[in-house]
This record gives C-alpha cells, structure tokens and sequence, in this order.
C-alpha cells in the first residue's frame, strides 16, 4: 500500500464540507410528491406518469449539478460528474426511485439523493478526481410491475435483452420493450446496454438498512460484507371447485388449503435450515384465491415464493427441499401444481477494498459502524456481476421498510452521505 497516496487522499476529502441534512430533505420530499397514493405511503411504479415525472426531476436536480446526462435503452438514467481523466474507468453511485405498492419514501431514493449531494461536496470542495463518478438510477429495482426485479442492472449486467424485455409483460399483457418504445426509449441499441468488466472501476450504493439491525445495535453505518439473493417462483394450485356446505371435508380438494399447507412448510423448511450465513428467508407474498367467495370451496390458488439467501449454495439445497416438500402436499392433497421461476440470482460479496475505503472514511470521520449483510436485494447485485462493488446502509426506524412506516432520519442520510463522498473521492483518484 502507497502510505503517502493514502495520506494525499485523506487531505484532500479534509476540504469536504459536510452533508446538508436540509438539502437532502429537500429533494426526497420533492421526489414523494410524484406518487399515485398520497393518501397512503408512497407507490410509484415503473413508467407509470408519476415515476416518469420523478425521473424528469432527478435529471433536473442533475443539470443543476452541472452533470453530463445520458439513458441507455433499458431506461437506466446516468448523470456524470466529469473527472480530470475521463477516459478512465469511472466510479458509479447510484439506486433506484421506483417503489413496491404502499411504500415509504426512503428505500432507493436515499442512495441517489446521497449521490447527488456527494457530488455537490464535491463541487463546493472544487474537488475534481482523477476518475468520473457517475450518479446512477437503477431501473426498476422493485418487481412491481413485472415481476422481476432489478430490470436496469440486469440489462446492464448482460442478463435482460431485448428478447427477454419483449416475453416480460405487465398485468395488463404489455411488455417492457413495448413499454420502452412508446416513451421513446432506444430500444434498437438494447445490445449497448452490457457494461464489461472493467469498464467501470467500482460502484458504491447507499441504502436504508431494512432490518432493524443498525438501530438495535446503535450504529449509524452498516458496511456489506455480502448482499443476499433471491429466488423467485410464481405457482398455480389446482383443486376442484364445489359447494362449502355440500362438500365433506372427506371429499374436499381445496386449492387454498393445500396452498396454505405449502406456505407453512416453506416458512418451517426456512426456519430449519439457516445456511452459513446463519441467515436465510422465505416468503409466500402474495396469494390470489379463485372463485374467492364465502361459500366456495377454492378451485385455483396462484401465489409466490420468494426464497433469499447469503449462500447460491444452500440456496439451491434449501429451494430443492421447499418444492420436494411443495409435491408431496400436493399429492396428499390430489391437487395439481405446476410453478415457474422468474429468477434465480447469486449473492454478491462485497468488495474487500471499497468495505476498507468504506470502513476509513467512516473512521476518520468517528461515525459509529458495523459490518452486516444485506436479506434485501439491490441493484448492486448485479452491477457486481461486471464491476467491484460496496454497500453502506443508513438506519431505519424500528427496521421497517416496503411499508408507508418507513422512516429514516435526514441528518443519517447526511451522515451516510459523508463517508460516501470520501469513498467515492478517494476511488476517484486512483
Ligand atoms: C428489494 O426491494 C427487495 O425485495 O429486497
Ligand atoms: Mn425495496
Ligand atoms: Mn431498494
């Protein structure tokens, strides 16, 4: 290691001023103005007019900046911060401003709002890296419309092209290249898309820890050692439709039932059988029941499974052990169950050397923090399938997220901002 390089480093991010907790109230309460449920948390769903009116006002916030911006076919939006070197590798920062139905005004936002405000420091510093850093939003990080996740850094990863956006349709059967198209999107340059390692140095997220962990353990920053993935089923159970008093409970073949039995037996499989990382979960979220009446025994039960792990291994160890277990209710129940995967991705460790960058930077500025690792999915994810990448979460209240309860406080985005800025700088400037 090049002590003096360090030390220059360090020196120069001493000239950063610190975050405004204000300016980043500012723009997250501006962004939660475009939403389809004031009344009720906040949704804003891919493409719908209030995320393509968020969209508009966070390139805005980005031309303030002074940013050079540019969207890519999948809809990924990039605003750069230009380096003294630009045809270096850049680094990336950056989330997602879509949300799950209901939700609070946090998860995403934070890491782009930190973004911008990092840049600001910078500027206000006059401190031009080496490198350019790019502020990133994500498309679609939430599956809400499409019911996969992470659309953008899976386009950018090389794992969603044209043909996959064309057979990924909404409920109302449009797909997201339609989509894309009519907003005037490129879409004949989705094979530009792909980033190839190496083309970006690193990518550093910030994010609103979505357990409850940080606020337990009185930390201001978690460090990601290692983001946790997902697998995504969507399963159709097929009874026999009768009569709720004609039917003995002998002669019943009820959709619901056998569903519900396989809903327990994923959550106790789960329980069980934590993996490695003593850490693995597994979620039915939602279940449609047909007819859905008082009086009607069900005859057809759709619902999902999301099953998360730290480890792909015991990932699949633990899936193979659900959907065993899955076929054997149905048998016993003599109803029929057919299922399709929608995703199946790999945890992503965290880079070693943005955790140090990360961990430095919270040291110098004596900012109480600890190691985690992220139950949550995020973009980095996938960005890290083409490029080093780090975490650092900022508490939440009571851990609650995906809910309009969510709550983090302003001045620990700032304080999160702080140490993002230097870590950005200081891999800026390599
Ligand atoms: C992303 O929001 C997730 O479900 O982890
Ligand atoms: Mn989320
Ligand atoms: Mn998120």
């Amino acid at each position: 290691m090049n002590l003096a390089y360090e030390q220059e480093d360090s020196l120069q991010t001493d000239l950063l001023p610190k975050a405004s907790a204000a300016n980043i109230e500012r723009i997250l309460r501006n962004l939660n103005h475009f939403n389809s449920t004031p009344e009720f948390g906040t949704t804003r769903v891919l493409f719908t007019e209030p995320e393509v009116a968020a969209r508009n006002y966070i390139k805005q916030e980005m031309q303030q900046l002074g940013l050079s911006i540019r969207e890519d076919a999948a809809g990924n939006i990039f605003g750069t911060y230009e380096g003294t070197e630009p045809v270096l590798a850049p680094i990336w920062t950056g989330s997602h401003i879509d949300t799950v139905l209901n939700a609070g005004m946090f998860d995403g936002m934070s890491g782009v709002v930190a973004g911008l405000e990092s840049i600001r420091l910078l500027e206000e510093a006059q401190l031009r890296p080496r490198r350019s850093i790019v502020v990133v939003v994500y498309t679609s990080e939430e599956p809400t419309r499409f019911g996969l996740g992470c659309l953008g850094s899976r386009a950018l990863a090389g794992k969603l092209g044209a043909e996959e956006a064309k057979q990924l349709k909404d409920k109302d059967g449009k797909s997201l290249y339609e989509v894309l198209q009519s907003l005037d999107f490129p879409v004949d340059h989705f094979d530009e898309v792909p980033v190839r390692r190496g083309d970006v140095k690193a990518a550093v997220e910030l994010h609103i820890d979505q357990t409850g962990e940080l606020e337990r353990e009185g930390k201001t920053l978690g460090i990601v050692r290692t983001i946790c993935a997902p697998s995504v089923y969507d399963f159709k159970v097929t009874g026999r439709q009768s009569h709720a008093g004609g039917t003995s409970m002998a002669r019943r073949r009820d959709a619901l039932m056998a569903s519900a039995e396989m809903a327990l037996a994923a959550e106790e499989l789960t329980k069980a059988s934590l993996g490695p990382d003593d850490y693995a979960t597994a979620t039915v979220g939602r279940m449609n029941v047909i007819p859905g009446a008082v009086n009607v025994i069900p005859g057809e039960v759709d619902f999902s499974l999301d099953v998360r792990d730290a480890s792909f291994a015991h990932k699949k160890e633990l899936t193979q052990k659900i959907l065993g277990k899955f076929e054997e209710i149905a048998a016993k129940r003599q109803v029929k169950l057919t299922g399709r995967e929608y995703n199946d991705d790999h945890p992503m460790p965290c880079s070693e050397e943005i955790q140090a960058k990360l961990t430095a930077a919270a040291e110098e500025l004596g900012i109480p923090y600890m190691k985690t690792i992220s139950g949550a999915f995020h973009d980095s994810m996938l960005v890290g399938e083409f490029a080093p990448v780090g975490m650092l979460f900022v508490p939440s209240r009571d851990g609650i997220s995906h809910s309009p309860q969510e709550w983090t406080d302003f001045e620990d985005i700032a304080a999160g901002t702080d140490v993002l800025a230097r870590a950005l700088y200081a891999l800026a400037d390599e």
